[in-house]
C-alpha cells in the first residue's frame, strides 16, 4: 500500500505506461493536443457519469500544459483491462463486454456504468509522479 515513484520522462505525448499501486494495474498517459480538445467536446449527454475532463487531466504545479491522465485501468464493469484499440479511436476499450470509456476514462457506452477511478496522486516535479 505505500505509495510508488514514477518517472514520466520517457514517456512521449501519446505514450501510456501501466503501472501497479496495491496490486492494480493505473495507466499513465501523456494526452495528445488533439485527445484533450476531443475529451472537452464531449458534453453531459455523451457519457453515463458526468465530470468535466479537466478535473481529470492533470500536471505539475506551475506547467504551462496539463496533459496527464492518471487513471484506473480496470474495468468498472467486471474488473478486465482496457486498451486502445482501433474501434475506441476515443479512448479505452474494453474487450471484455465492450465497454468504451474515453481517453480520460469517463464511461461513454457499454455495460460499465461508472468511471475510470482517479488514484491520489501528486507531482513531485516536473517528471515525477507519485501514486498513492
Ligand atoms: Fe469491461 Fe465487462 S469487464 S466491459
Amino acid at each position: 500500500g505505500l505509495p510508488i515513484e514514477v518517472d514520466l520522462s520517457a514517456i512521449e505525448p501519446g505514450g501510456t505506461i501501466v503501472v501497479t499501486w496495491r496490486s492494480k494495474p493505473y495507466f499513465i498517459r501523456q494526452l495528445l493536443d488533439d485527445e484533450i480538445a476531443a475529451a472537452d467536446t464531449l458534453g453531459e449527454g455523451d457519457m453515463k457519469e458526468y465530470q468535466p475532463a479537466a478535473e481529470r487531466i492533470a500536471g505539475p504545479d506551475g506547467a504551462e500544459t496539463r496533459n496527464w491522465v492518471i487513471v484506473s485501468a480496470t474495468c468498472t464493469h467486471l474488473g478486465c483491462v482496457p486498451n486502445i484499440v482501433d474501434n475506441a479511436p476515443e479512448g479505452w476499450f474494453c474487450p471484455c463486454h465492450g465497454s468504451v470509456f474515453d481517453m480520460v476514462g469517463r464511461i461513454l457506452r457499454g455495460p460499465a456504468a461508472t468511471n475510470l477511478p482517479l488514484p491520489p496522486y501528486v507531482f513531485a516535479d516536473e517528471s515525477t509522479l507519485i501514486v498513492g
